[in-house]
């Protein structure tokens, strides 16, 4: 019998980004005990790759900013696929977060006459995104930490979940994991688990998100039988590092851009102003001198650099394939030619810091090359708006997990927002649904020792496969297949590869014991990201249409039948199956906001 410790809880959350700390606070400060796990040490989150800034309606610097506005252009941005109430709810809840984390000690950049400042940002009418620097995701997190360390939350670090289970009513009864360090088997019991584990990034090779992004949280909810939608929506942020290899995919911030930086191809052209779609040509410059001009005067039409980020990373895409791209294959982002040296280092300091030291670039003089960069899931765990629950009695999800509030493609800045609008949701959600039960569900003790023996398994011998080789072979599949730019028969291949790497992963081998053994660590995060990487594939094949971060060359262009639905993807035994489900419909009121636009 597998030897393992247990903790009880009334509310556990896994993960501790904004979402997940956001959450943790809210369940404690309700009385509920509180458990908060993060596969990594707190404080080291990919919120802190959200860099630019927290977009909400505060009208600091355009009066004329309303909510109305913002919940516009995200639906907008998001290609109208998003979740209505969610997009809704954020744009009004926004405000109040940033006042919030403000009176939590956040220390955010302010305007001339001492207020919040705000940036302007892709896809958003007006400058709207509060900031610190170019460090605001690191800011929230160093904020919110500093606050649930002193609510009497319990926090384990260093301790990744590897599944859920429910009692024999369905209802969500706990979480077995492992403690990175001992390698012993941890068993948490709960009444109701938030998820909050972020991304998936790394199942491809080019990436802004670091070790921790495989996709944990999607694949527990999958097994635990939770309903996924638009895992195809996958955000290729534009501008990651090309150079040199060792950095490639790091991000580099929108705010380069929101800030006066310039995209050029290798000839010096300007090349965004041959990617305006018809949808935002109305107010897009398309001239450089229009361009420039907005930088100073905002009431003219904005910079096509600007353009939501699926248009952008779409466009440097086809100059590189073109032959237009720079020596390393990325384009050159420029922002020396617009503004000086001390104003970039004020506004954009770890950008600064992050080319000179990784490239040897000093971007107050040169430009850098950059080049789009797997960053962002917007599809994940169908969740009701108002309390973050999934369709699993007792789970909850919030942040990058859930799915819906971003549609096919998330305006930069939305994310930051959202970790908070919808982490303090879901644990009001997860404490009430807590409080309503008499006691703890049974947890099923088979399951949990069968479950301990099998994450063992590599160690069985007998096992030849190496978990680095097989997950170089997910990345480059998925690099190649199920990328920017994706068809029917390149899917296919992809299919097949995950099949076969699943396969082989039942094989996998690690030398060592369980003691700090990150190639154990990869495999057992390689099961969690094959099926990740099929429910994305299926979801592609089933969505036969062009849409924000989902583009088919052999469907190009969106369809208003696709617009109308969900892709749900549901964990079966055969694997991942999807189906299409009519999304929820917008009420009347609100739809007139884009007719009067
Ligand atoms: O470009 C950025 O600073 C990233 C922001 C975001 O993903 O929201």
């Amino acid at each position: 019998m597998p030897d393992f410790e247990t903790h009880e809880y009334d509310v556990l959350v896994i993960g501790a980004g904004g979402a997940g700390l956001r959450a943790a606070v809210e369940a404690s400060s309700r009385g509920l005990k509180t458990g908060l796990v993060c596969k990594s040490l707190l404080g080291k989150a990919h919120t802190v790759m959200a860099e630019g800034g927290m977009a909400a309606a505060m009208g600091n610097v355009w009066s004329e900013d309303s909510w109305q506005i913002h919940f516009r252009d995200t639906m907008r941005g998001g290609k109208m696929l998003n979740n209505w109430r969610m997009a809704q709810i954020h744009a009004q809840e926004s405000p109040d977060r940033v006042a919030e984390l403000e009176e939590w000690g956040a220390l955010f950049d302010r305007t001339p006459d001492g207020r919040i400042s705000q940036r302007d940002f892709g896809g958003h009418r007006y400058a709207r995104l509060a900031h610190v620097g170019d460090r605001t995701g690191l800011e929230m997190i160093r904020t919110l930490q500093q606050h649930a360390v002193h609510q009497g939350i319990d926090v384990h670090q260093e301790c990744t979940i590897n599944r859920l289970f429910k009692d024999d009513q369905g209802r969500i009864s706990g979480a077995v994991g492992y403690w990175r360090e001992s390698g012993k088997a941890v068993l948490f019991r709960a009444k109701a688990i938030i998820l909050a584990t972020g991304g998936l990034g790394k199942i491809w090779s080019i990436t802004s998100n670091s070790w921790e992004g495989t996709g944990d949280g999607h694949a527990l909810a999958l097994h635990a039988g939770a309903d996924m939608i638009d895992m195809e929506c996958v955000q290729f942020h534009p501008t990651g590092m090309v150079w040199p290899p060792s950095v490639r995919g790091i991000l580099v911030t929108e705010g380069v851009r929101g800030d006066g930086g310039t995209l050029r191809n290798s000839d010096g052209h300007r090349f965004m102003f041959d990617y305006i779609p018809p949808m935002f040509a109305a107010e897009t410059a398309e001239t450089e001198e229009e361009a420039d001009r907005w930088y100073d005067d905002k009431t003219v039409r904005r910079t096509p650099d600007l353009l939501p980020r699926d248009e952008v990373a779409r466009a440097i895409n086809s100059e590189v394939k073109a032959g237009r791209g720079s020596p390393h294959g990325g384009v050159y982002l420029d922002i020396a030619t617009r503004r000086d040296s001390d104003y970039i280092q004020r506004r954009l300091p770890s950008m600064y810091h992050q080319f000179m030291q990784l490239a040897g670039v000093d971007i107050t003089s040169e430009s850098m090359e950059v080049g789009p960069t797997a960053h962002y899931a917007m599809g994940g765990v169908r969740v009701e708006p108002e309390t973050a629950a999934s369709t699993v009695p007792g789970l909850f999800a919030a942040g990058e997990v859930a799915g819906g509030m971003h549609g096919s493609n998330r305006l930069g800045g939305n994310s930051l927002s959202d970790l908070v609008v919808f982490g303090r949701r879901a644990g009001i959600g997860a404490a009430d649904y807590a409080q309503g039960l008499d006691a703890m569900p049974d947890i099923d003790t088979a399951a949990v020792n069968e479950r301990i023996t099998l994450m063992q398994a590599p160690f069985a011998g007998g096992g030849k496969e190496n978990p680095y080789t097989l997950h170089k072979e997910l990345q480059d599949t998925m690099q190649l297949n199920v990328g920017i730019i994706r068809t029917e028969s390149e899917m296919n291949t992809a299919l097949e590869d995950i099949a076969s790497l699943r396969e082989r992963a039942a094989n996998a081998a690690v030398e060592g014991n369980v003691q700090y053994n990150p190639g154990w660590h990869l495999a057992l995060d390689l099961e969690h990201m094959l099926h990740v990487a099929e429910a994305i594939t299926r979801g592609a094949l089933e969505r036969k249409e062009s849409r924000g971060g989902h583009t088919r060359d052999d469907f190009p262009g969106p369809t208003e039948a696709f617009g109308k639905v969900n892709v749900v993807g549901r964990m079966t035994e055969d694997g991942v199956q999807v189906q299409q489900e009519p999304l929820p419909q917008m009420p009347a009121e609100l739809a007139k906001l884009f007719e009067e636009a």
